[in-house]
C-alpha cells in the first residue's frame, strides 16, 4: 500500500525528461533482432513490459546487451531466430505477445507463449484469426494465452482489420515480411504507425496510401540494423501534462517527448478543453519530437467519439480526470477497447473515481462525467486494479484532494514507468 501525495500548495514546477516510448522500444528490439548487423537503441524504456520483449528475443537466440537505457541488439536476420526449449514468458505485455505471434507465424519452428493472469484473460483471436488467413498455424487456449505457434510458409493476403488496433496491424506486418507476395491491410481507423515508420528505416518496403488506412507491405528478408534514440513516451508525459493542467499554479516543461500525430490525441483534447500548452518541436529525420510546456488552466468539457479514440487510447483515463474538473458535462464514447486492456479500464475508472466522489456514469463504451460536481472522498483506499495506467492516474488524482489517500497495487507502475512516483516528486 502506498500513501499518495496530496494537493501541492504551489502546484507542479520544473523540467523533466520522461522515459523512452514503450511502443518504439518494443519494436526496436524486434526489428533489431530480425535485421542483419547491430541495432543500438538509446533512451530505451527499461520497464517490465519492454524487458519481457528483450528476454523473449534473447531466448530466441538473439544476443542482446543492455547498459542502463542503452540496448545493443546483434541482429540474426529474419531467418536466424532459434527455437526456445522453454515457453516464452510475455509477462503482462500485450504488445510483446501480439507482435511476436505475427513474427513467429512465419518461422520454421514451434513456440509456446505464456503470460501473467491479466494478460491470460486478454483476447488473442484478434491476432490468430487474421494470421490464419495467411496460412499461420496456432492454437490459443479458448482465445487466450497460452498460445502455441507452429511456424509455416505464409501467403500474402488482402485483409480488412476488424478492430482499430496497432498491435494487430503490426502482427500482420511482421507476418507479411515473411509471405510470398505483397500484403495489403486496410485499417478501420488510422492507429499508431511506429511499425511502418521503423520498418522503413530498417530497409523494409511498406507504403501507406493517401487514405491513411491502406497499407501495403512487401516481403523483405533483408533488413539492416539501425541506431536510434527512442523519444520520450507521450503516454507517460500525459500524466504530468494532466497534473500541471489541473493543479492551480503549475508550470512544467517536458523535454523530448514523441509527437507522432497518431499518439498526440491528449494534446489536441487538452487544447480543445482550453488547456495552456506550448510546443517547441525539434527537427528530426525519424519520429517527431519536441518540448512541451504546460501551465494550469480552467477547462471546458469535451465530447469524444470513436474516430478520436485510437490517438488517445492509452490516455483515456486521463481524459476522464480532466473531464472530472472541467466546468460542464463531458461524454467519452466509442472506447469499448478500454474493456480489454490490462484491466477493464472503464469499470476500474468508474469504481475508483466514485471513491473520490466524482460524478461519473458508466457507459458500455465510455463514460459521462460532470466536472461541476465538487469531489468528496468517500473511500480513501484506492486500487490500481493491477494496471499501471490506472495506478498512475490515481497518483495524479490524489494531487487534487486534501484527504490523504492510499493506493493498493502501486507497484504496477513498473510495467511502463518504474520511476513514475520519483519523477512526480521531482515536480512537486
Ligand atoms: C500499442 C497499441 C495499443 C496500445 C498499447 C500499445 C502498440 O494497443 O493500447 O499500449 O504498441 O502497438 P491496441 O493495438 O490493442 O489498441
Amino acid at each position: 500500500m502506498r500513501t499518495l501525495k496530496t494537493k501541492p500548495a504551489q502546484g507542479l514546477h520544473g523540467e523533466l525528461t520522461v522515459p523512452g516510448d514503450k511502443s518504439i522500444s518494443h519494436r526496436g528490439i524486434m526489428l533489431g533482432a530480425i535485421s542483419e548487423g547491430t541495432t543500438t537503441l538509446t533512451h530505451f524504456l527499461t520497464s517490465a513490459d519492454c524487458l519481457s520483449t528483450l528476454a523473449a528475443f534473447q531466448q530466441l537466440g538473439v544476443p542482446i546487451e543492455r547498459d542502463g537505457t542503452t540496448v545493443t541488439v546483434h541482429g540474426v536476420g529474419l531467418h536466424g531466430l532459434k527455437p526456445s526449449s522453454e515457453p516464452l514468458d510475455m509477462g503482462n505485455s500485450g504488445t510483446t505477445t501480439r507482435l511476436i505471434m505475427g513474427l513467429l507465424a512465419g518461422q520454421s519452428f514451434k513456440t509456446t507463449l505464456v503470460g501473467d493472469d491479466s494478460l491470460s484473460t486478454r483476447p488473442m483471436r484478434r491476432v490468430s484469426e487474421p494470421l490464419a488467413t495467411m496460412g499461420a498455424k496456432m492454437t490459443t487456449t479458448d482465445g487466450h494465452l497460452p498460445v502455441t505457434v507452429t511456424g509455416q510458409k505464409l501467403h500474402a493476403v488482402h485483409y480488412q482489420l476488424k478492430v482499430a488496433s496497432a498491435q494487430v496491424k503490426s502482427a500482420l506486418i511482421l507476418a507479411a515480411l515473411q509471405a510470398d507476395d505483397p500484403t495489403t491491410l486496410i485499417e478501420k481507423l488510422p492507429t499508431r504507425d511506429h511499425t511502418e515508420r521503423m520498418l522503413t528505416a530498417f530497409g523494409g518496403d511498406i507504403q501507406t496510401a493517401a487514405d491513411g488506412v491502406t497499407i501495403t507491405v512487401a516481403p523483405q528478408p533483408h533488413l539492416t540494423g539501425q541506431s536510434m534514440t527512442v523519444p520520450g513516451d507521450m503516454s507517460s508525459a500525459a500524466f504530468f501534462m494532466t497534473a500541471a493542467s489541473l493543479v492551480p499554479g503549475s508550470k512544467i516543461t517536458l523535454k523530448d517527448v514523441g509527437l507522432n500525430k497518431t499518439r498526440t490525441g491528449l494534446l489536441e483534447i487538452l487544447k480543445t478543453m482550453g488547456g495552456n500548452v506550448s510546443i517547441k518541436s525539434e527537427p528530426t529525420t525519424g519520429e517527431p519530437l519536441g518540448d512541451l510546456t504546460i501551465q494550469s488552466a480552467d477547462l471546458k468539457p469535451i465530447n469524444i467519439g470513436k474516430d478520436q479514440i485510437p490517438a488517445v487510447i492509452d490516455e483515456l483515463p486521463l481524459v476522464a480526470l480532466l473531464a472530472a474538473k472541467a466546468n460542464g458535462i463531458s461524454r467519452i464514447t466509442g472506447a469499448e477497447e478500454l474493456r480489454v486492456k490490462e484491466t477493464d479500464r472503464i469499470s476500474a475508472i468508474v469504481t475508483e473515481f466514485k471513491k473520490l466522489g466524482i460524478a461519473i456514469e458508466e457507459l458500455p463504451d465510455g463514460f459521462v462525467i460532470d466536472g461541476r460536481q465538487p469531489w468528496h472522498v468517500v473511500d480513501p483506499v484506492l486500487d490500481a486494479h493491477d494496471d499501471h495506467r490506472i495506478g498512475m492516474v490515481l497518483g495524479i488524482a490524489a494531487l487534487l484532494v486534501e484527504t490523504p489517500l492510499q493506493l493498493k497495487g502501486a507497484d504496477s507502475v513498473r510495467i511502463s514507468y518504474p520511476e513514475f512516483f520519483d519523477d512526480l516528486d521531482q515536480l512537486l
